[in-house]
């Protein structure tokens, strides 16, 4: 199978990674080695910290061996095609994990491979990011059934956190300025899903009214990498989208504050909420090796088994 976003998984495997991640999270270093003799290519057309180590890390604990490799280092879509990259890869690799810019070359590479194809974030999604989100709200809250509020930029991260929430039953608010929505494809995915599932989702362009009692508040940068907005508009329309205290106020007392990193400390969230009691963004950014590594479980051990 390939992971290109959170719907690529069925609910109920959804839900069983999330419980395996507490068990590697439990047993890190201590587990199966799953990956025994198996090698992953890592590629990165895009800057990454903690993507990059804790795939790197996942694979390497579990008894793989990663191999990153950065967009200058390889022939892709430039010298050589997609096509044939992928082809080639395949001859080599058990899998391949890539942070691309144009979710339209994560396809390509998909459509062509032979192993599975991971992706590790692009412009439209970043499903594995959504994946440790999910199961650092279980970790905290011990349950779906809460009041999650993203605010900011309807971007990638906001996109597949549609997705992953509408699968798990969470009421999800989005507060977006106008003109920058989810993407439509993801909400329209998300709408169905939601006919089955008992969650509910909300798009507003009021912030006040996503984190009116909210037990969870979500934020991630106003400009992702390679965006080419207008950072003066962005400057001016975004801040009454900020995490703050005063924002915080409106939201449960135990509200939980998350961010996927990279962070603008000033800009999307304060510093004395980034560093405040309601903060779990570190949890959130460790728990990224311990989901991963429960989605590797299920891609080469389990589904291999079944
Ligand atoms: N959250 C996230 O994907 O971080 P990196 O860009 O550092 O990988
Ligand atoms: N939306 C951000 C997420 C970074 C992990 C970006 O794409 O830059």
């Amino acid at each position: 199978m390939h992971f290109l976003d959170v719907d690529d998984l069925r609910i109920k495997d959804l839900l069983n990674i999330i419980d395996r991640a507490f068990y590697f999270k439990k047993n890190r270093k201590r587990h199966e080695k799953f990956l025994k003799d198996m090698s992953f290519g890592i590629i990165f057309e895009k800057p990454s910290t903690r993507t990059r180590i804790s795939f790197d890390l996942a694979i390497h604990e579990s008894g793989g061996h990663p191999i990153i490799l950065n967009k200058n280092e390889i022939h892709l879509g430039k010298k050589e095609s997609i096509k044939d990259t992928a082809k080639v890869l395949s001859r080599y690799l058990d899998g391949i994990i890539a942070r691309v810019y144009s979710h339209r070359d994560l396809e390509e590479l998909a459509k062509y491979s032979d192993v599975p194809v991971i992706n590790a974030l692009s412009d439209l999604s970043h499903p594995c990011q959504i994946l440790a989100d999910l199961m650092t709200i279980k970790e905290f809250k011990k349950s779906f059934k809460v009041k999650i509020a993203y605010l900011g930029d309807g971007n990638n991260v906001c996109n597949s956190l549609i997705l992953g929430c509408a699968m798990v039953g969470a009421d999800l608010y989005v507060a977006t300025p106008k003109g920058y929505e989810p993407n439509a494809s993801s909400i329209l995915k998300a709408k169905q899903i939601l006919e089955e599932s008992s969650g509910t989702l909300v798009l507003t362009n009021n912030p006040l009214e996503a984190a009116e009692d909210a037990d969870v508040i979500y934020t991630d940068v106003w400009m992702s990498m390679g965006d080419n907005k207008d950072k003066e508009e962005i400057l001016k329309i975004f801040p009454p989208y900020q995490v703050n205290s005063k924002l915080l106020e409106k939201a449960k007392d135990d509200v939980m504050v998350m961010h996927c990193l990279p962070a603008n400390r000033g800009m999307e969230i304060t510093d004395d909420v980034m560093d405040g009691k309601n903060s779990v963004i570190y949890d959130q950014a460790e728990n990224r090796l311990h989901a991963q590594k429960a989605l590797l479980y299920h891609i080469y051990k389990k589904v291999k088994s079944e």
